[in-house]
């Protein structure tokens, strides 16, 4: 008889995205004419950058001859990739990283959980509320939550982050072994100064605490005194590992690519005390479970790094981010207190004359037409909050405006 990991019954039964798209499934079963605008997941919109397609074509073409043909790739991505990325996502900003300490992966998403195969079930935890659901889900697989009660997981300190403190969290009053910090933030859209983001790295490092910091969203970022990495705080190495993407750099949602950083001076501890670097731990994980990235998907990304590629990516950032202000400027006009967009593609507004956040989506979707996403869905802390991206065509990001205009005003 095989037995099952019971934790994963422990699970709401859809993911936050899946139930959202049923939803709307369901709307456009009864509602088949009108055009649905959809703001909710983050997905990306515009075609990838023209030095990413030509890499890609010419990495095809190198499959097809004898000598140029790439079989299993090294498990911890080509080190033309890894090379680009030090360079230019590190050493650019004063970060030097060894290349063994540099994982290529399919994306943040999928490092984000099985990141938790190296820790015992029994740490705890600490999220800024609201969170990124894929942190809290995975760790309920893993058992490390404790029991739902009224929306909140018993063995998880969720660290509000709302109006009322403008968003900036404050450390744990009760202890966590492992706290997940995504800056710039996913929902809120908000960011961490770097005097902010060094309290928590001098936390960590006062408390064995191991940081998991989500950095998807960095190439986002356009006030300059903003960390784009938290190892541009002092110490950071020996506390915290950093997750990257490509999909919101550089378009690469369906192309699947991403990276993990793993320093070398990151320990975590046995049972006994024993000092282990996770390093090593997450390379023979890798081995084990993981056969690399596809030689095509590299090639794709190390052009993001060219001159041309550098320059085409931050056109469509820019794109994305005009998209953010016209939504601010809009929603603002509307009287809606709206935050994030000025540094993240995420726009986050308190939901108007305290609505809960599933009934201010459902009369989005029903009497707009737009699908947003309900900011409870992030935690508890979200309620009454939806997120709104700004991802879309620009077109359909200034009829969505239109529209919540004419219904709102
Ligand atoms: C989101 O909408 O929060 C993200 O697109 C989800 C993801 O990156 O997996």
């Amino acid at each position: 008889m095989a037995l099952i990991n019971e934790h994963f019954l422990k699970l709401q039964n859809n993911y936050l995205f899946s139930d959202i798209a049923k939803k709307v499934n369901s709307f456009k079963v009864t509602h088949p004419k009108e055009k649905i605008i959809r703001m909710g997941i983050g997905d990306v919109t515009q075609p990838l950058a023209p030095a990413v397609i030509e890499a890609m074509h010419k990495a095809v073409e190198d499959m097809a001859g004898k000598d140029t043909f790439h079989g299993y790739g090294p498990e911890q991505g080509y080190p033309f990739l890894i090379d680009a990325i030090i360079k230019n996502d590190y050493a650019s900003r004063g970060v030097f990283l060894e290349p063994s300490e540099v994982f290529v992966s399919d994306g943040a998403k999928s490092d984000c959980g099985n990141i938790g195969d190296m820790l015992r079930h029994d740490n705890s935890i600490g999220v800024t509320d609201p969170v990124y659901p894929a942190y809290i889900d995975s760790n309920v697989m893993s058992g490390r939550t404790g029991v739902l009660e009224d929306g909140k997981w018993s063995d998880v300190v969720y660290i509000p982050c709302t109006e009322a403190n403008n968003f900036i969290p404050e450390l744990p009053s009760r202890r966590v072994d492992i706290i997940y910090l995504c800056y710039p933030n996913n929902p809120t859209g908000t960011t961490l100064s770097k005097e902010e983001l060094k309290k928590w790295v001098n936390y960590a490092l006062a408390n064995d605490c191991l940081i998991m910091y989500d950095s998807a969203y960095e190439a986002y970022i356009q006030d300059p005194d903003i960390p784009h990495s938290i190892y541009e705080i002092k110490g950071a190495k020996k506390v915290a590992i950093e997750f990257r993407s490509f999909s919101k750099t550089a378009g690469f949602t369906g192309v699947r690519c991403g990276y993990t950083v793993v320093p070398k001076e990151l320990n975590a501890f046995t049972l006994a005390g024993e000092r282990v670097p996770l390093n090593r731990m997450w390379n023979r994980r890798q081995c084990t479970k993981f056969n690399g990235t596809s030689y095509i998907t590299q090639r794709g990304a190390e052009a993001i790094y060219t001159p041309e590629g550098k320059e085409q990516v931050k056109k469509t950032i820019d794109y994305y981010m005009t998209n953010a202000r016209i939504m601010r400027e809009s929603l603002q006009s509307c009287g809606l207190r709206v935050y994030g967009g000025e540094n993240a593609p995420y726009i986050w507004l308190k939901t108007p004359a305290g609505l809960t956040s599933w009934k201010f989506f459902d009369k989005l979707l029903y009497e707009t037409y737009i699908v947003g996403t309900p900011g409870v869905g992030f935690g508890p802390s979200g309620e009454g909050y939806l997120r709104l991206t700004a991802f879309g065509d620009r077109d359909d990001t200034l009829e969505a405006m239109a529209r919540l205009k004419k219904w709102l005003l």
